[in-house]
C-alpha cells in the first residue's frame, strides 16, 4: 500500500493516566477543569493553537478505574461559558449522564458539580461536553475514560489514540470562528483541514519489532467518519465502543469509524526494526500515515497468538428480538432533502422558519427534542429501533445509558454498540433492553445535526 504522512491541508496532548484512589468518607474528590488552555496541534513551526481543555491537554487526561469501581470527579468550570460532562458509552446512573436540561442544570463559570458514578463494564469510553456540544467538543472538551479488566490481556503497550478532526487558519493554526454555519449544520458537519491523534499532528510513540499493543481507537470528530487500517502492524479487533466482541475479528482492510464510535484492536508490529508501523486514514486518493510507531529494535519471540476474546461485561440477554415493540425513527432533512416543515417547541413550522432558527433536520418530523419521549419503556422492557435515514447524508446514531445491537438483514445480531452508522437510504434496526431507568438522549453524534434538530430522547420509567 504506498502510504504517505497527512497533511495540514495541511499537541503536547499528554494523556496522564490517573490512578482512581478510592475516597474516604469526606475527602475531596480529584478536579477535572475546564478551562481555556493552548496546545501544540499544527506541525512545529505553526504557532499553538488556543482551545478549551480539561486539565489543561486535548484529549483531557485519561482516566483509568478498574472495572467495578466508581469514577469520582469534581468539574470545575473555568470557562467562560456554561459546560457538563457525559461519559460516552457508559451504563450510568441517569443523574451523572451530564445533559444539560435533562439530567442536570448546566455547570456556569465558576461553578462545579461533582461526578461520582459506578462503572460496570470495562472497556474504552470517553467523556465530552454535552454543552452547546456542537462547539465545546471542537474545541478540545473530550478526554478518554478507561475501564480497566480485572485481568487485562498481555500487551507492551495500552495506547488510547484519540482521532479528531480541526478546522484552522493555515496561516495562524486558530480554530476558524463560526461553529453554527448554515452550511456546516445542513450538510456534512464542521469536517476539519488537519487530522490529530492525542492532540497533536502525526505523532509518534517508539515500538518494538513484534511488540503486541491494543489500541484504544476513538473517535472525537464532531463530523467526520474515518475509514481506517493498519500499514505495519497485523492484528484483530477485540471490542467496539468498550463492549467485547465475542470472538477476536481479523483486522484486513480498511474499517470505519463513525463520529463517537470507539474500536479496541491488538497488534503486533511486524515493521522492521528501523522501519516505521501506522495507523492510517483512507483517503480518495490513498492512504494517509495518522500517526507514527517508529520500530526501534525487536522483541524477544515471533509473531503471537491471536488474543483471546476479552470477558464478556454484564449486559442484558435479548431473549427474542423479533417480539419486541418495532419503533421507526425517520429522519430527514439537510442540503437537498430540505424539510418542507417540522414542529418546534410544539409549533408547526415551514422550512424557512425552521432554517432562521437555526434547524435543518428532523427525527419523526421534529426538529428538536420533543416534550413527548420517542419510547417510553418500563424497565426491562426489549424494544426495537428502526432508524430510516430519507436524507442525502449518513447519521451517526447514539443512545445514551444502553448499548444496542443491531439486527442484520439476516435476522442476526451484531455487535453491542452505542452508536451506529445509518448510511444515506439506509434503514438499520437495532434491539435494546430498556434496563437503565431515568431519561436518556438519542441523537447524532454529528454533533451540528444535533445541533440543527437531529436529537430525541427516551424515558425508562
Ligand atoms: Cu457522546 Cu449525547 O453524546
Ligand atoms: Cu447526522
Amino acid at each position: 500500500m504506498p502510504m504517505s504522512r497527512r497533511r495540514f491541508l495541511a499537541g503536547s496532548a499528554a494523556t496522564a493516566a490517573v490512578a482512581a484512589a478510592p475516597l474516604r468518607a469526606g475527602q475531596a474528590p480529584d478536579l477535572l477543569t475546564a478551562a481555556p488552555a493552548d496546545q501544540q496541534v499544527a506541525p512545529e513551526g505553526y504557532a499553538r493553537t488556543a482551545v478549551w481543555a480539561y486539565d489543561g491537554t486535548v484529549p483531557g487526561p485519561v482516566l483509568r478505574v478498574p472495572q467495578g469501581g466508581r469514577v469520582r470527579r469534581r468539574l470545575l468550570n473555568a470557562l467562560p461559558v456554561e459546560t457538563a460532562v457525559h461519559w460516552h458509552g457508559v451504563r450510568i446512573d441517569n443523574a451523572m449522564d451530564g445533559v444539560p436540561g435533562l439530567t442536570q442544570a448546566p455547570v456556569p463559570p465558576g461553578g462545579s458539580f461533582d461526578y461520582d458514578f459506578a462503572v460496570r463494564d470495562a472497556g474504552t469510553f470517553w467523556y465530552h461536553s454535552h454543552q452547546r456540544s456542537m462547539e465545546q467538543v471542537e474545541r478540545g472538551l473530550h478526554g478518554v475514560l478507561v475501564v480497566e479488566e480485572p485481568e487485562p490481556p498481555e500487551l507492551d503497550h495500552d495506547l488510547p489514540l484519540v482521532i479528531d478532526d480541526w478546522r484552522l487558519d493555515p496561516e495562524t493554526a486558530q480554530l476558524i470562528a463560526g461553529f453554527d454555519k448554515m452550511h456546516d449544520l445542513s450538510h456534512a458537519g464542521r469536517l476539519g483541514n488537519l487530522i490529530s491523534v492525542n492532540g497533536r499532528f502525526d505523532p509518534a510513540q517508539t515500538v518494538r519489532r513484534h511488540d503486541r499493543l491494543r489500541l484504544r481507537l476513538i473517535n472525537a470528530a464532531t463530523a467526520r467518519i474515518f475509514p481506517v487500517g493498519l500499514d505495519g502492524m497485523e492484528g484483530w479487533l477485540i471490542a467496539l465502543d468498550g463492549m467485547p466482541l465475542a470472538q477476536p475479528v481479523a483486522v484486513t482492510g480498511a474499517f470505519t469509524l463513525a463520529p463517537a464510535q470507539r474500536a479496541d484492536l491488538i497488534v503486533d508490529v511486524t515493521a522492521e526494526a528501523g522501519g516505521t508501523a501506522s495507523l492510517v486514514t483512507v483517503e480518495r486518493d490513498g492512504a494517509y500515515g495518522i500517526a507514527r510507531f517508529p520500530v526501534a529494535g525487536q522483541a524477544a519471540g515471533i509473531r503471537r497468538e491471536a488474543p483471546n476474546p476479552l470477558p464478556p461485561n454484564p449486559l442484558p440477554r435479548i431473549a427474542d428480538p423479533a417480539a419486541a415493540p418495532l419503533h421507526a425513527m425517520t429522519m430527514t432533512g439537510g442540503a437537498m432533502a430540505w424539510l418542507s416543515e417540522a414542529r418546534l417547541n410544539g409549533e408547526t413550522l415551514d422550512g424557512r422558519a425552521l432554517a432562521q432558527r437555526g434547524k435543518f433536520w428532523a427525527l419523526n418530523g421534529v426538529a428538536d427534542r420533543d416534550t413527548a419521549p420517542f419510547i417510553d419503556a418500563h424497565p426491562g422492557e426489549t424494544h426495537r429501533i428502526a432508524f430510516v435515514n430519507d436524507t442525502m447524508f449518513p447519521h451517526a446514531m447514539h443512545l445514551h445509558g444502553h448499548h444496542f445491537r443491531e439486527i442484520t438483514d439476516s435476522g442476526a445480531l451484531g455487535p453491542w454498540r452505542d452508536t451506529i452508522l445509518v448510511e444515506r437510504g439506509r434503514t438499520r434496526q437495532v434491539v435494546m433492553v430498556a434496563d437503565n431507568p431515568g431519561d436518556w438522549l438519542l441523537h447524532c453524534h454529528m454533533l451540528g445535526h444535533a445541533r440543527a434538530g437531529m436529537a430525541s430522547w427516551i424515558r425508562v420509567a
